[in-house]
């Protein structure tokens, strides 16, 4: 952490401290660090939006793993939108150009190298937009590739651009689950194509072009569909590093999608000799052994030999432990063999799986402590074996293995938006990036800004909670404490860069903001999760209860005579919550975003699923566990002025639960503001959006607590 302290030195001395919104939104916003195959340098992107401009400019750009050095890989970063290293080459890369001259609302595939990527040339024009390219070179010297895109029922990837306007715009459902997150379901199901390009003199896409591999197969309830919709993408399917075997994710073919989590595995021969099956679906090894739930992330071994994935056990529980599997694949790449769990009594959940370039072990990454880590699994390791952690402080966003088996890592945390570094087993990491130090908005801050601390909860066990102290502060002054509620509930608040919920804006109005891991929690074993069942008023409140404690008794900086709280999502069904308990009149403001106020409407939701896992019943039949804890029942202690945001396109959790809220506070007398955004869902994604979210939301809790001017007159009056 040196590194960091002679930066801050000179930006303090230049007088550079805090942190608005508008920095935060408008500072450059970068991917992954792609390798390329001998791990010499790799591609990232970099967008940005300008709020002078009012639009946003992205471009691409190569990191030299050896010096850190950054130049511009010269493709423009409007028309390119993905780009993939050519297998087998050093420099050589496959791109997909947003843009078709044949086909509008199509898209085409370019061959090139980084080095000259002036010389590129056209080499496939697709006519839909096709995305989440994959691609792997074959003994024969063709290139076999994977993509995505929505399809018609027949099969045909659909372009939305070619299609016939509708004469009206009515939606008829006879089945449940019409919508979800921010999308009415349409007769279109997300597929994978296959396509192959020749690879003669030069490439070109071979006929008859490209291929759904999810047409022929069966389904008695639920139409195949791949990537899993709404947050699948490329890690959904994988193809074998020779081109010839091809694995993809798909929801369980006999269940329902609302009350249902369970996915499958399917397995299959590129050339499409075969209909692809599933490997853990109904009849399975897995499923006769009781690991009947969502799968992820299938990933082929270096040789191809093997298939690594993660499965949850559950059928229709969202937030259960992943466990890691391998199989063994057959050579026509039709059957899997050798089913076995790895590390499998490990109490983290795996979210992502990169072999180890011998096969025999594999890297994967989960939530540990309030950030995402990397750690090693040995193939032949027992159920019992505990990995180690191989990456530190900050919060891993993804990660390659490199051809010496070190790790180049893409990281975030509170005072970073992007960390590129390499490390390895046994080695200490290498820096080659950090944001903080090159990017004008994040000047000033740094790790001294950021505190943890551990306090005994509800159920006896320890609960962590991070801390993020203005970029400012002084010791021996005190500032309103902004204690930020998690959303899942199944989730957690920690060490990340966020442009949602970033911590550090908020502390930088003059807040020490806690953010507690209370019951429900992910990253601090399962038990921690699976408590917040049935419970979320009880445990959850109790543990932020003592939180608050804690803090009034043991933080001497924190203000809790001034304090806010806020919260999205569950936070906000706490935040609610707690307006209507004790700990409500300990808070200046409250602000609630896209929260649930009446569990009794939870039906509304489609991810049935969830609701009834977390209510341990179906409303019919154990309706007292919706009543039990439902903000609206307590109606008469509402008095702290509250900020309500709840957002049209937010399908999970409709905004009739914060105009519900909003009326009955505003009947009551109690000081609220009701704020929509009608094109944003659960999130509030547009930078100018955010903006306005931000203005409006620091301009109530800095009113309310002290530490800004009067309520701005924004409103929408009489
Ligand atoms: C990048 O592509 C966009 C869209 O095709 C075009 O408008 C723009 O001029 C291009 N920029 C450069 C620098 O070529
Ligand atoms: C693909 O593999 C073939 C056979 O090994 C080889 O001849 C060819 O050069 C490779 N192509 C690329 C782009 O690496
Ligand atoms: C993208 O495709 C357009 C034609 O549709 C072409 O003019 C442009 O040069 C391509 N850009 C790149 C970077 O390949
Ligand atoms: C599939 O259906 C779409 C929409 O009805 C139609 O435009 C397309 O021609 C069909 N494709 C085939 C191969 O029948
Ligand atoms: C190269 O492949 C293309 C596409 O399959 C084909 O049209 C062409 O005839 C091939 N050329 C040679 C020389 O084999
Ligand atoms: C799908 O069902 C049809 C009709 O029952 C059957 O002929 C076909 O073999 C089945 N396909 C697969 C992949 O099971
Ligand atoms: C969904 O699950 C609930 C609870 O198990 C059940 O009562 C209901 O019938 C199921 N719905 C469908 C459409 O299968
Ligand atoms: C597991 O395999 C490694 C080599 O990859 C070997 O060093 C180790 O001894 C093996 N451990 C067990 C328990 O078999
Ligand atoms: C693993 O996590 C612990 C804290 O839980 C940390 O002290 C340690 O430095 C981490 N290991 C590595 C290699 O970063
Ligand atoms: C508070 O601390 C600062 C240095 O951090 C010092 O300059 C100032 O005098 C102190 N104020 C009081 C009231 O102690
Ligand atoms: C304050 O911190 C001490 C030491 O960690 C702890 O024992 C005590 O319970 C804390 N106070 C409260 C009210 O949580
Ligand atoms: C859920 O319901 C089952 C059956 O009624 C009961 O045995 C179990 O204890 C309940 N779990 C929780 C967490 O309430």
């Amino acid at each position: 952490m040196t590194r960091y302290s002679s930066i801050l030195v000179a930006l303090a001395a230049s007088g550079v401290v805090a942190i608005t919104p508008e920095q935060m939104l408008g500072a450059p916003r970068r991917s992954e660090a792609v390798p390329n195959p001998s791990g010499e340098i790799a591609y990232f992107s970099v967008s940005q939006y300008s709020f002078q401009e009012q639009s946003s400019s992205s471009a691409w750009k190569l990191l030299d793993l050896k010096t850190g050095d950054i130049k511009d890989l010269a493709l423009n970063g409007s028309e390119v939108s993905e780009i993939v290293w050519l297998p087998g080459t050093e420099t050589g890369i496959i791109y997909l150009n947003g843009t078709n001259e044949e086909t509008p609302g199509g898209v085409s595939l370019w061959i090139g190298d980084a080095l000259n990527p002036s010389e590129s040339s056209l080499v496939a024009s697709l006519n839909a937009p096709f995305s989440g390219l994959k691609v792997a070179n074959t003994s024969s010297g063709d290139l076999h590739f994977l993509v995505n895109s929505l399809a018609y029922p027949n099969g045909t990837a659909y372009n939305p651009e070619l299609a016939p306007k509708p004469r009206n715009t009515g939606q008829l459902y006879s089945n449940i689950y019409p919508r979800h997150w921010d999308t009415w379901l349409t007769k279109e199901r997300y597929a994978v194509f296959a396509g192959t390009l020749s690879g003669n003199s030069s490439y070109s896409l071979a006929q008859p072009g490209l291929r759904n591999l999810l047409q022929g197969i069966n389904f008695t309830v639920t139409r195949p569909e791949s990537p899993v919709q709404p947050f699948g993408g490329s890690g959904d399917y994988d193809i074998s590093p020779d081109g010839e075997v091809i694995a993809f994710l798909s929801k369980a073919t006999h269940l329902n999608k609302a009350n249902y989590t369970a996915s499958y595995i399917y397995l299959g021969p590129f050339d499409g000799s075969e209909v692809p099956a599933p490997i853990n679906g109904p009849d399975s090894e897995a499923d006769d052994e009781g690991h009947k739930g969502a799968s992820a992330v299938p990933t082929f071994s270096p040789d191809g030999s093997k298939l690594g994935y993660l499965q949850q056990d559950g059928i229709e529980y969202e937030s259960d432990r992943w466990k890691l599997y391998v199989v063994d694949i057959s050579e026509d790449g039709v059957s899997a063999s050798n089913w076995h769990g790895i590390a499998s009594e490990w109490d983290r959940s795996p979210d992502s799986i990169h072999w180890a370039p011998d096969g025999k072990s594999v890297f994967v990454s989960a939530e540990d402590f309030a950030r995402t880590r990397i750690f090693n699994i040995p193939l032949n390791a027992s159920n019992s074996f505990t990995p180690k952690n191989l990456t530190g402080v900050t919060s891993v966003s993804a990660y390659s293995v490199l051809p010496d088996s070190s790790l180049l890592v893409s990281a975030s945390g509170i005072w970073t938006s992007r960390d590129y570094y390499i490390t390895s087993i046994d080695g200490s990491p290498k820096i080659l990036f950090s944001s903080t130090k090159v990017d004008p908005e994040l000047a000033g801050l740094g790790p001294e800004h950021y505190d943890e601390f551990f306090y005994t909860g509800s159920l006896g066990v320890q609960l962590h909670a991070l801390v993020v102290k203005p970029t400012n502060f002084v010791a021996n002054k005190t500032y309103p404490l902004a204690y930020i509620i998690h959303g899942g509930p199944q989730g957690s608040n920690g060490n990340v860069w966020s442009t949602r919920w970033n911590f550090q804006v908020w502390a930088d109005q003059g807040y020490v903001v806690v953010a507690p891991n209370p019951t429900g929690s992910t990253g601090f074993g399962q038990e921690l999760t699976d408590a917040i069942q049935n419970n979320w008023g009880s445990y959850p409140y109790e543990d932020i209860v003592l939180g608050w404690e804690y803090i009034d008794a043991n933080l001497s900086y924190v203000d809790t005579e001034n304090g806010i709280e806020a919260g999205a999502s569950y936070g906000g069904f706490m935040t609610n919550w707690i307006q209507g308990h004790d700990l409500g009149r300990k808070f200046k403001a409250l602000v609630t975003h896209d929260g649930v106020s009446n569990t009794l409407a939870d039906y509304a939701s489609e991810e049935l699923w969830f609701i009834q896992h977390d209510n341990n019943g179906t409303i019919w039949d154990d309706r007292e566990n919706y009543e039990r804890f439902n903000p609206l029942d307590h109606i008469l202690n509402y008095s702290t002025p509250h900020f309500i945001v709840h957002n049209t396109l937010d399908y999970r959790l409709p905004e009739s639960d914060g105009l519900a809220l909003f009326n009955i506070l505003q009947s009551r007398g109690v000081p609220s503001r009701f704020l929509n955004f009608p094109d944003e869902n659960h999130w509030v994604l547009d930078p100018e959006n955010s903006l306005f979210w931000h203005q409006e939301i620091f301009n109530w809790i800095n009113y309310w607590s002290g530490v800004g001017g009067p309520l701005d007159d924004n409103a929408i009056g009489q």
